[in-house]
């Protein structure tokens, strides 16, 4: 028989969890407005709401902390991150920021004025969110068998080529900065872009002479994807596809949170000089000195070696082949997931799993919600709360796929636990037939609604 894959670590901290019952969830929940972000962390038993921040950082990264220097100009640390990041990317200008949004709002300060477009593979809510709120327009051109939840394409991420090509040629010159990968694309799932796809989006970047800059809050994964579905990479070292995709763009924007397994960071990376310097003036202001960007020494120093780590083969296997455990279940016990599993999550499909719970109650949130009370599991809604409202119409945007997912931290969660929300799900898709309605808004945030709106159940 052949070995299974184990996890390339043993444990040597733990933090215990707070257990608690149904009951008692249900009470949490409706003093929390059926918004799963309002609820305190002790009353979550496994808490699948984001891979953003919650990995678990290895003892040469605590080691790391230790030898943090947080002097404010020039620290080793600083200089320690920065040259590991140029060693990954192949970027030749760094700046640290404290999360990746903010990596966005300094980049997009640069770049981005009111009226212009940026064509993308689904952004990521913040992502559009600092399109938006510079009056300018994210244009999703991603690949229709995104939309799918059932097609076994490997590359879901990818960006559809002719969708760009009409969009760079329609778009008014001078309208479109950059176009913007992001990898692996979150918000259809966790799905890789080949290095085929970033290739020939490079080559329409060039001929329409517009910029092309990664989102790369997971480029790890997108790596590990490419070596495992992509022949001609199927011989390369992480480091070197990692390398490759980078090598393709002018610049990128990171939220370490995620593939640079530290709790808090973030940077952006570029080759142009000048974006450089009028992105700086943007870092001063809004995030601190240029050396250390919002992050603390110690922080820089963690997360440099967390991309080392984040970037060797047999830690993204077990990463994802714990992923991959959680999808396989759930689809031995016939719940309806999205496919193939992301790289970082497995997203459930709320269309199928609830369908007479109508999509203007937000059936994807009243299925997170059930989880929630059931086994006091927290996912997040990837639906029609998510997807806000429409800037100009205020209407509700309706996207087409309704999804709770079930991010998962990286190092932090074992298999028995990813088998605890499997039986969790089953048994609630046993007694799917019974969901018929779910929530109605009470108030809501003008812009990125989720994260603070509140229900009343239906
Ligand atoms: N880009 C992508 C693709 C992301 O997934 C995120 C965050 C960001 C940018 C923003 O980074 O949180 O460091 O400011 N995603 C988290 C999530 C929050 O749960 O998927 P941030």
């Amino acid at each position: 028989m052949k070995l299974p894959y184990i996890e390339p670590y043993k444990i040597k901290m733990v933090e215990s969890i707070q257990q608690s019952t149904p009951e008692q969830r249900k009470k949490w929940i409706k003093e929390a407005s059926y918004n799963l972000f309002k609820l305190n962390s002790n009353q979550v038993v496994i808490d699948l709401i984001t891979d953003s921040g919650t990995g678990a950082m290895s003892d040469k990264q605590w080691a790391e902390i230790m030898l943090g220097d947080e002097s404010y100009a020039g620290s080793r640390s600083f200089l320690k991150l920065e040259k590991t990041v140029k060693n990954i990317t192949g970027f030749k200008y760094f700046i640290p920021t404290h999360q990746g949004r903010a990596a966005e709002n300094v980049l997009f300060s640069g770049l981005v004025k009111k009226g212009d477009f940026i064509p993308g593979n689904a952004h990521f809510d913040t992502t559009k969110g600092h399109i938006e709120h510079r009056k300018a327009t994210a244009i999703d051109c991603t690949i229709k068998e995104a939309f799918d939840m059932e097609t076994d394409h490997p590359f879901k991420g990818n960006i559809d080529l002719q969708k760009l090509e009409q969009t760079l040629k329609e778009t008014e010159k001078g309208k479109i900065p950059f176009v913007l990968i992001t990898i692996t694309c979150n918000t259809v799932g966790g799905q890789p872009v080949s290095l085929e796809n970033i290739r020939s989006v490079r080559e329409l970047c060039n001929e329409y002479q517009v910029g092309l800059f990664i989102d790369g809050a997971r480029f790890a994964e997108n790596a590990y994807f490419i070596k495992i579905r992509e022949k001609e990479f199927a011989n390369h070292t992480i480091k070197e596809i990692v390398k490759e995709m980078f090598s393709l763009a002018d610049g990128m924007t990171m939220s370490a949170k995620k593939d640079g397994i530290v709790n808090m960071g973030g940077f952006i990376a570029l080759n142009d000089s000048n974006i450089y310097e009028i992105c700086s003036n943007f870092a001063i202001m809004y995030e601190g000195f240029v050396t250390y960007g919002g992050m603390s020494g110690r922080d820089m120093g963690a997360l440099s070696q967390g991309l080392i780590e984040g970037t060797t083969f047999d830690y993204l296997q077990s990463r994802i082949q714990q992923v991959y455990y959680l999808g396989q279940r759930l689809d031995e016990f016939n719940v309806p997931v999205l496919k193939p599993f992301g790289g970082h999550a497995i997203y459930i499909d709320a269309t199928k799993f609830v369908p007479d719970i109508p999509k203007e109650e937000y059936r994807a949130q009243a299925l997170a919600i059930e989880l929630y009370i059931v086994a006091g599991i927290r996912g997040v809604e990837i639906g029609t709360l998510l997807a806000d409202r429409d800037p100009v119409t205020r209407k509700n945007r309706f996207p087409k796929l309704e999804m709770v997912r079930l991010a998962i931290p990286r190092r932090t969660y074992t298999l028995s636990q990813m088998e605890y929300v499997a039986v969790a799900l089953k048994n609630i898709y046993e007694t799917r037939k019974d969901a018929k309605s779910g929530y109605t808004i009470d108030w809501e945030a003008p812009i990125m609604r989720h994260f603070s709106v509140k229900l009343t159940k239906k």
